[in-house]
């Protein structure tokens, strides 16, 4: 190989990689896991969302939700989110991997729910003191 072909060359694979890394980070951040940029729109949706699926289990005063467990979703009363700050993420993880008592709600929610709901409670819960985290059992 001559001096320019080879030039030409690492220049094409260099520019090969870049594009695969570029795109890798774009399919990784809109995956359906991902949160989505918190809006005006998708908090009132949200809240609106959370009185309706979580709020039954969930107490948070900012929703006006008292969280009693039952009527339709399941029976366990979960946490009160009124001192602990949770992520959208955790949020999303404590649906969708369905644990402790999230099996009926999760089928009841479509994604953009899903998504408007976990914003919505990241932004109401941001000031608590406890970060919230996912426990083993
Ligand atoms: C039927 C009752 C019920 C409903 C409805 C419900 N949850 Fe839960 N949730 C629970 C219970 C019970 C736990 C505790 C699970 C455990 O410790 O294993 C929990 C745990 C969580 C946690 C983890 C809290 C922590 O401290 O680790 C998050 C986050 C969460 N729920 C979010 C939600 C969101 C968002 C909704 C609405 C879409 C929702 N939940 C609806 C019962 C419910």
């Amino acid at each position: 190989m001559t001096l320019p072909v080879r030039l030409l060359l690492a220049c094409t694979l260099v520019a090969a990689f870049g594009a695969i890394s570029v795109a890798h980070v774009w399919a990784s951040s809109n995956n359906a896991a991902a949160t989505t940029p918190i809006t005006s729109a998708s908090l009132i949706a949200g809240k609106k969302d959370y009185r309706q699926f979580c709020g039954k289990c969930h107490a948070l005063d900012a929703a006006l939700a008292a969280g009693f467990g039952g009527t339709g979703l399941g029976q366990d009363g979960g946490p009160s989110f009124n001192n602990l700050r949770v992520s959208a993420n955790l949020s999303i993880i404590a649906v969708t991997e369905q644990f402790g008592g999230h099996e009926t709600v999760v089928k009841k929610m479509s994604w953009q729910q899903i998504h408007d709901v976990a914003n919505y409670v990241q932004v109401a819960t941001k000031q608590n003191i406890y970060p919230a985290h996912v426990w083993d059992g």
